[in-house]
């Protein structure tokens, strides 16, 4: 199928580069020159792991395309996703002015019947707003979908390639089956293309970044009840995960959930219900503890060393939202460095990715070290915020010998603590005693 892209980001890109995978021929659109460019020399603007095997795959077979021209791609596809950025505004609804202007430039490039698709987050009924938008400016019948994406930075190739499940929301049969068969190579072993009404489509989107952020602050919750009690929430999460009702996913206690999905969706979720005059008290309640949690951390750290931090160093293992990404947005890490640096500490940071993007946020605020030891070095404590995997198995020695004393804040539970105390490190974890 001959398919457009309009927006190249996180979802954009991964989509574009399976969709080309299976042989369609793709062409996606940025309005970011430089990442445009970057791309069509092969090179990946984001860390996403197994991406750039794709997208080099789908440049050498001529099958993926990256222009900054909507037109040269709209003109020459018969479907045309929409994956532009859907920022929070400060009420919480989406900043939709990015959508518009594609819906808008796509309307002018239309030069026949399409089928445009929602991929974006988008709120509910926007389905009908940007084919309004598309209609202002083009002649032509368009078919706007809604197929939200469920993928997972980090793991975004694989989710895409092998989703649980597709929805698919709207009323045509005829557009279903069109989009039925382009996500058929990815559900072959059987996961279900369901095929609903655009609006509930809509809403299982933010249904399930809601749910999936609630399961986080209700473990959070936990883990601050155990911290009082005297439990520990891992041991609380396996009585629990164990359990085939509850399951096993997003039951990890931590520094609280972030990333540009959870924390907008939450926030986009509560202002549709404010609108509409609906309480979503669980869903305010998530996003509340979750305000909280991010905050946990920090007030740990103030309660061993007091309120004045002035003169003391803490090393920041992780700035990422979560591991194997460089993305930055509303990281946890940025609540804790900052209440740490409000309070007159030195921050030395590290993290093997999110560096770049890191630097743009926190600028000349923190001292960003070249490896997890130099981080340490000379550190008056260590805080952990990102769990990736070269922090699990850490030299205790080496870092008992590199920090100025033997002090860690594991911010999730990454480390045994009876480990570290054997070695003589004073530990504290998330709801662990
Ligand atoms: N990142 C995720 O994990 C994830 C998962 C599921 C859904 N989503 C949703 O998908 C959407 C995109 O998210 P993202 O993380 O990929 O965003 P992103 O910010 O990484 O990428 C958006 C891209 O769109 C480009 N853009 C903006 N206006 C444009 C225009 N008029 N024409 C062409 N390109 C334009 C930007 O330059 C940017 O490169 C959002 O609505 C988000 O909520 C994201």
């Amino acid at each position: 199928m001959k398919i457009a892209v309009i927006g190249t980001g996180y979802v954009g890109l991964v989509a574009g580069a399976c969709f080309a995978d299976t042989g369609n021929d793709v062409y996606c659109v940025d309005i970011d020159p430089q990442k445009i460019d970057a791309l069509k020399r092969g090179e990946i603007p984001i860390y996403e792991p197994g991406l750039d095997t794709l997208v080099k795959r789908g440049l050498a077979e001529k099958r993926l395309h990256f222009t900054t021209s909507t037109p040269e791609a709209v003109q020459h596809s018969e479907i045309i996703f929409m994956a532009v950025g859907t920022p929070p505004l400060p009420n919480g609804d989406p900043d939709l002015r990015y959508l518009q202007t594609a819906a808008e430039e796509v309307g002018r490039a239309m030069n026949g019947s399409k089928v445009v698709v929602n991929k974006s987050t988008v709120p509910i009924g926007s389905h009908e707003t940007v084919a309004s938008w598309i209609q202002a400016h083009s002649q032509y019948p368009v078919d706007v979908v809604s197929n939200p994406e469920f993928l997972k930075e980090g793991t975004a190739v694989d989710d895409f390639l092998n989703p649980d499940r597709v929805v698919i929301g709207t009323f045509r049969q005829e557009t279903y089956e069109k989009m039925a068969e382009l996500y058929a190579p990815f559900v072959r072993q059987g996961n279900p293309v369901l095929w609903m009404d655009p609006v509930s489509a809509e809403i299982t989107k933010y249904a399930c970044n809601a749910f999936l952020a609630t399961r986080i602050s209700f473990m959070n919750e936990m883990a601050r009840l155990c911290e009082k009690v005297g439990g520990d929430v891992e041991e609380v999460r396996r009585g629990m995960s164990s359990d085939v009702r509850i399951g096993k996913h997003f039951l990890y206690a931590g520094v609280g959930y972030g990333g540009s999905c959870f924390p907008k969706d939450v926030q986009a979720l509560l202002a549709t219900g404010r609108r509409q005059g609906v309480e979503l008290g669980v869903v305010a309640a998530a996003e509340e503890a979750n305000a909280f949690q991010k905050k946990h951390l920090a007030t740990r750290v103030l309660e061993q060393f007091g309120p004045n931090l002035s003169g003391r160093t803490f090393g920041v293992w992780g700035l990422a939202f979560k591991p194997d990404t460089d993305d930055m947005r509303e990281a946890p890490s940025l609540t804790i460095i900052s209440d740490l640096l409000a309070a007159g500490a030195r921050i030395r940071a590290f993290d093997p990715v999110a560096m770049p993007n890191a630097r743009r946020v926190l600028e000349n605020r923190v001292e960003f070290c070249q490896g997890a030891f130099q981080a340490a070095e000379g550190c008056d404590a260590l805080i952990l915020v990102t769990e990736w995997n070269e922090f699990r198995h850490v030299d205790l020695d080496r870092l008992k010998a590199t920090l100025k004393a033997p002090v860690v804040f594991d911010g999730r539970n990454l480390w045994n603590p009876d480990s570290l105390r054997a070695k003589g490190f004073t530990y504290t974890g998330i709801g662990r005693i």
